[in-house]
């Protein structure tokens, strides 16, 4: 079975996390535009060089080019056979009608956009603690979700790390540009039926447990 599934929330909600649950459960393709970016970042391309300064001070990465991003991963062979769950696009209105306008272009619909809501404080708890595998991508938190072995990735071995824009003065600016920029798109997507909220201060598979009770997956 097919999902489509647009993930939307401030940052620390949980999108990633949650987007590993679904794609655990049913392999969808798990398109994380940060994920791209930060790769895009070490290997100096030149969307990654074009984004650094914005991703490193909290802003956002200019619509074009993210579209242009999107645009190039969503016509490979895997999303319109197996579908996708989008992780951090879009993120302005502009983005969503250009997503629109590409699914109907590949005559796909959505399926549901799920809003992960979660209170600023949590936020900057989750973020300071976070911590990532740059390798493979698995996200822990050295308060509820720590590796096995200190700095060691569970999964591959790889060494975690501290993301550069989790400083809390970066983690308020994400807030602040999260809540200009990405909020009026909750209003977006109820309006076209297709929001369902999420409490994301619940456990990591409430997105699974959703999508299961909506007949998605
Ligand atoms: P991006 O990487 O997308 O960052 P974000 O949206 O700020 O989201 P995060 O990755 O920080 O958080 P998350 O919601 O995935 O939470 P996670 O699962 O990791 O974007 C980074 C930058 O790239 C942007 O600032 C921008 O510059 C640029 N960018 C990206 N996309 C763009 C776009 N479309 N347009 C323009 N610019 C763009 O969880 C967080 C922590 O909480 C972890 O430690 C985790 O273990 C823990 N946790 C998760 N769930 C739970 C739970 N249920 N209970 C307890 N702890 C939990």
């Amino acid at each position: 079975m097919s999902a489509r599934v647009v993930l939307l929330g401030p940052p620390g909600a949980g999108k990633g996390t949650q987007a590993a649950k679904i794609k655990e459960k049913r392999n969808i393709a798990h398109i994380s535009t940060g994920d791209i970016l930060r790769d895009s970042v070490k290997r100096k391309t030149e969307i990654g060089l074009a984004a650094k300064s914005y991703m490193d001070s909290g802003r956002l990465v200019p619509d074009d080019l993210m579209i242009g991003m999107i645009r190039s991963r969503m016509v490979q062979g895997d999303i319109a056979a197996g579908g996708f769950i989008l992780d951090g696009f879009p993120r302005t209105t502009v983005q969503a009608e250009a997503l629109d306008r590409l699914l109907e272009d590949m005559s796909l619909c959505l399926d549901a956009a799920l809003f992960l809501e979660i209170s600023d404080d949590e936020v900057v708890r989750r973020l300071t603690n976070r911590r990532v595998c740059p390798s493979c991508g698995a996200i822990y938190n050295v308060i509820v979700r720590p590796t096995k072995a200190e700095g060691i990735c569970d999964a591959c071995g790889g060494s975690v790390i501290q993301r550069d824009d989790d400083k809390e003065q970066v983690i308020r600016n994400r807030l602040m540009v999260y809540r200009e920029r990405t909020s009026p798109l909750i209003d977006y997507y109820e309006k076209r039926g297709l929001l369902y909220r999420v409490d994301g201060a619940k456990s990591s598979d409430t997105a699974v447990r959703l999508l299961e009770s909506i007949g998605v997956m």
